[in-house]
């Protein structure tokens, strides 16, 4: 076993063959990451002392970044001790993943290729988790997909899911050519570190592309719940798409006021909205990006893009939390 320290002094053992995500998860350490298969970059930080090997190819590093001497912990095990320049998520407590079956309650087409998954668990689960995070649906044959829930935690313990159709992809063929209501499924979350956290008094932002709106919804409807004094000093949300139909639901009142800004960037010629990225919409507005929170979701391209251009801009890079829909075929 290896001693793992990081930047605020917490540490956790590692043995040489797991990832040190998975690692400081099992020592009860949080840290920021979200497809644990090496492709979205969440999970980046530096080596400040020690010696660690790649399990897996680094696909979300740059030759740049990987010349700096950044590496992705979810993909990385420690050959020594090691300092990792990184601090956890402080005092957040995370809920344990699980896998549970479920049942599928109700399929429903939201719009040419995006469909609405209403998922029932048991009637004893208690599947817990934080209205952003996602969970693999595990499918009969073993296959399993990264989706988000795009309901905070419900009454009723049902999970929502929003499903693109990725052309020939092998879970697509699943969810629009054979899933039937009460198919039994499995699932195994929740995951990733996309929830909302430390944003009393900013102006929160949510930069969305396609069904990258799916856990704004859910941590919109979180928010209602939240006390005043812990919520962001206002809310905006700015969804992308080529074209109108791309923006497949009315995300309508959902108990918190935000303000909405659809961005079109190849829309047809008589609308009247945003045009561009969702990240360049935002710039327009002229924001106060020292006090901002981002919150984006979606493609991965939006995501580097934005990260670099509000960074450069004054965001500090902490301020920008992201869950990328990367591909989510295991590493
Ligand atoms: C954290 C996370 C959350 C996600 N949440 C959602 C969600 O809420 N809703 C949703 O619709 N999807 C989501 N995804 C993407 C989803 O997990 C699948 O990757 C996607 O639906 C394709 O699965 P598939 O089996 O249909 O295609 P596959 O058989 O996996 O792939 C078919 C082909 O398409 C390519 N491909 C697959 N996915 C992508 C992609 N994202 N971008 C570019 N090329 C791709 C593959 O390389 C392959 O060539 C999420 C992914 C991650 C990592
Ligand atoms: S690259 Fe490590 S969590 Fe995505």
């Amino acid at each position: 076993m290896h001693i793992i320290t990081i930047s605020n002094g917490k540490q956790f053992e590692a043995r040489s063959d797991e990832s040190l995500l998975d690692a400081a998860s099992r020592g009860g350490v949080s840290l920021e990451h979200s497809c644990r298969t090496g492709r979205c970059s969440s999970c980046k930080c530096t080596v400040a002392e020690g010696s660690t090997r790649a399990l897996h190819d680094e696909l979300g590093l740059s030759d740049a970044e990987r010349a700096a001497g950044w590496i992705l912990s979810c993909v990385r095990s420690a050959n020594s001790d090691v300092s990792l320049a990184i601090i956890d998520l402080g005092d957040v407590k995370t809920h344990p993943v699980r896998t549970v079956p479920c049942r599928i309650q109700s399929l429903e087409q939201l719009s040419d290729d995006v469909i609405k998954v209403l998922l029932r668990l048991p009637p004893s689960n208690d599947f817990a988790y934080h209205a952003g995070q996602y969970i693999e649906v595990i499918g009969r044959s073993g296959l399993r997909r990264s989706y988000s829930m795009a309901n905070a935690p419900a009454a009723n313990g049902q999970v929502e899911l929003h499903i693109r159709q990725v052309p020939d992809g092998a879970m697509s063929q699943y969810w629009f050519e054979h899933a039937q209501a009460n198919d039994l499924l499995r699932l195994n979350g929740p995951l990733g570190s996309f929830f909302l956290r430390n944003i009393s008094g900013l102006d929160l932002v949510f930069l969305a592309t396609g069904t990258g709106i799916a856990p704004v919804k859910a941590m919109l409807e979180a928010l209602a719940g939240w006390e005043q004094d812990q919520r962001p000093r206002q809310v905006t949300v700015y969804w992308g798409g080529r074209k109108a139909a791309g923006l497949y639901c009315d995300l309508g009142a959902l108990g918190v006021e935000y303000r909405f800004v659809p961005v079109l960037s190849r829309p047809d010629e008589d609308w009247r909205g945003a045009r561009g990225h969702v990240q360049q919409a935002l710039m327009a507005d002229l924001p106060k990006l020292q006090e901002t929170m981002i919150y984006a979701c979606g493609s991965d391209a939006m995501i580097h893009g934005a990260r670099a251009e509000l960074t450069a801009a004054g965001l500090p890079e902490e301020r920008f939390r992201s869950d990328a829909f990367v591909c989510s075929s295991a590493a």
